[in-house]
């Protein structure tokens, strides 16, 4: 009952989107614009989950901008990694071209103590192909007149893409490249200093387990010096099959036991988060 509920309910979230354009960010990595006549709003970290041709199961995406026209039209943007048949298939898709999607899905990210407590400026660290939903975000506190920090990873110098962008938007950005061929040399996590009253994170599993240890170091600081808990929220990703809840497909071990990343995330906070693989990254 409960699974055709939540099939029932995500039906409303079906929409058709034109393809308006796709560009090229980098070599792996492009823009994808989308039409869509009529578009729920949505909160930065939620995502949508495109059906591409060919291809049975949806393809889950961060919604990395929203435009909302005076007629009530949406222009979605979504930022995409070529990684396998189906982010390929969308990549040379024509501009015209019509598919389904569903959205928003997925939780987004909690605002509320930013907005209470604005003199604590937020990081944003984002890595790699996790960087779109923090686009969204740092609109998002801009909007509300917070200047967020943004530090950016990336593998190397030809990987960067969307820096200009988030410092066009205000945001204080500073680049990383593991190789040192851009930027800071280094991860993006190394930019966190000892404590940070909220961080936002999005990216590897390795990136964000390092942010997960920083967060537990942040918060024995804060116990030491009085300073208020921080609230490090972890955009994660999973393998999917719905996208809303029905199929179990995208379980992880939370404190509360386990969760769908599709439904009761993709955002968690860190404190909650139990990571089923270890992985190294300094
Ligand atoms: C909530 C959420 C938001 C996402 N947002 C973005 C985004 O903004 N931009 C973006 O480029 N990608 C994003 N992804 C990942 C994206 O959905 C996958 O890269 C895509 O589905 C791969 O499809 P494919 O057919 O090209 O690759 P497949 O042939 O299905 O797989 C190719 C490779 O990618 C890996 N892979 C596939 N799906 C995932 C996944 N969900 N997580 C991690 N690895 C995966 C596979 O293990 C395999 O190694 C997101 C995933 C989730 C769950
Ligand atoms: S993808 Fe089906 S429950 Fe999350």
């Amino acid at each position: 009952m409960k699974t055709v509920q939540l099939v029932e309910s995500q039906i409303e979230l079906r929409t058709r989107a034109r393809i308006l354009e796709i560009s090229d960010l980098t070599s792996q990595i492009f823009l994808l614009k989308l039409g869509c006549e009529r578009f729920p709003d949505a909160r930065a970290g939620q995502f949508v989950n495109l059906s591409i041709p060919g291809f049975f199961l949806r393809r889950p995406f961060a919604i990395a901008d929203l435009r909302r026209d005076a007629d009530g039209s949406v222009e979605l943007s979504v930022i995409v990694a070529r990684v396998g048949g189906g982010t390929i298939t969308l990549g040379d898709l024509p501009a015209g071209s019509e598919i389904s999607l569903l959205g928003p899905l997925g939780n987004g990210f909690d605002l509320q103590q930013i907005v209470a407590e604005q003199s604590a400026q937020p990081i944003l660290i984002g890595g790699g192909s996790g960087i779109p939903p923090l686009y969204l975000l740092a609109k998002e506190l801009v909007a509300r007149g917070i200047k967020p920090q943004v530090c950016l990873g990336f593998r190397s110098a030809d990987a960067v893409y969307f820096a200009a962008e988030f410092a066009e938007l205000g945001a204080a950005v500073t680049v990383t490249t593991e190789d040192g061929s851009f930027g800071v040399p280094g991860y993006a996590t190394s930019i966190l200093p000892q404590y940070a009253q909220n961080v936002f994170a999005c990216g590897p599993l390795g990136m964000l387990q390092v942010v997960q240890k920083w967060a537990a170091h942040a918060a024995t600081v804060a116990l030491q010096t009085a300073m208020p808990k921080p609230k490090v929220q972890l955009s994660l990703e999973a393998h999917m099959g719905c996208g809303f809840g029905a199929c179990l497909g995208c379980t992880i071990n939370t404190v509360r036991g386990l969760e769908r990343v599709c439904l009761e995330g993709p955002v968690f906070e860190s404190k909650d988060v139990y990571f089923a693989k270890q992985e190294v990254h300094a």
